[in-house]
């Protein structure tokens, strides 16, 4: 994995090549914000987990002048595999495109049933989404789907899981047991971990709360991540997110630190959302 990190990468098998920052609707940007972000070097765009009016104009846009260039990520969040066509659908109503690239299972605990495969496969069939991506809140379950991928068995090509300076779980149970060759595609969430580590107030005696590009620095210092989200309220949230990409790897003092201020956050201010795998003081 290079350490320039305004170079694109590829993202597992899929041939996509991706921006190391991807952009996640929830958090309300406005669209010329996310359409600037992308003339800017970012090419990951993520509906979901809420599919904002204004992230899906900025799809709509981008995608008339380079589609090619971009990689659309379409999230269900469904529990009944017949409705995710319909969620999908509508979607691309939504947004006038004719494909997503990618259709993210969301919050998958177990190992989805065939029936969502075959919804997927479905939809590919019907060159509505190309790949299929999974994220998870029970790490402990992502060795196994990593078996799969391995043994040429997964539907899968992309997995999707929390990781942040205070949230390092996935260093001990999933990323050691990313496959290297072939390797799927890995992304990160919660970099900033729902933004405790950008408050001062939660910082230990003396240290001066992270920046938000530091924070996804972290992440990417993580050789099995290829891309991290970012959630960008406003302009100034992605400009800052985007200098992540300018700067490049946090030297190690830099990583001690955002450890060092992880643990102090860890156990003394809880999750907003606990997972699978996270140590019961946590
Ligand atoms: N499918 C899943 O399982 C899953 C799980 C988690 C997240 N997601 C999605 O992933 C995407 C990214 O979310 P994330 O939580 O990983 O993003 P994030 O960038 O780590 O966090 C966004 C939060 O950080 C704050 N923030 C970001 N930049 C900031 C800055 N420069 N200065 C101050 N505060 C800043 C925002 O605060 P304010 O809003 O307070 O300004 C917001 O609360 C979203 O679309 C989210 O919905 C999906």
């Amino acid at each position: 994995m290079t350490d320039d990190y305004t170079q694109k990468v590829p993202l597992g098998q899929t041939g996509l090549m991706v921006s190391r920052l991807g952009i996640g609707s929830s958090f309300g940007a406005p669209a010329s914000v996310i359409e600037e972000a992308v003339e800017q070097g970012v090419n990951y765009l993520y509906w979901g987990s809420i599919r904002r009016p204004a992230f899906g104009r900025a799809m709509r846009n981008l995608a008339r002048r380079k589609r090619e260039e971009i990689v659309l990520t379409v999230q269900s969040y469904s529990r009944v595999p017949g409705l995710i066509g319909l969620s999908v659908e509508s979607a691309l109503l939504r947004t006038g495109l004719d494909h997503f690239d990618i259709l993210l299972l969301g919050m998958r605990n177990e190992a989805p049933a065939r029936a969502y495969i075959d919804a997927f496969l479905q939809l590919r069939e019907q060159g509505k989404v190309r790949f299929l991506a999974l994220s998870t809140h029970n790490r402990p379950l992502l060795p196994s789907l990593f078996d799969e991928y391995r043994d040429g068995k997964s539907a899968y090509d992309i997995f999707m899981l929390r990781y942040n300076a205070v949230h390092r779980g996935a260093e001990r149970d999933a990323f050691p047991f990313v496959p290297a060759d072939p390797r799927p595609g890995m992304i990160a969430y919660t970099a900033t971990r729902w933004g405790d580590l950008l408050k001062a107030g939660k910082m230990p005696a003396g240290e001066t709360p992270p920046s938000a590009s530091d924070c996804y620095r972290f992440v990417l210092g993580q050789p099995a991540v290829d891309l991290v989200l970012c959630g960008p309220a406003d302009r100034s949230q992605m400009q800052e997110a985007l200098r992540a990409l300018e700067r490049g790897p946090l030297p190690p003092d830099e990583i001690e630190r955002m450890r060092r201020i992880g643990d102090h956050i860890y156990g003394r201010h809880a999750p907003k959302f606990k997972e699978a795998g996270d140590a019961k003081d946590a």
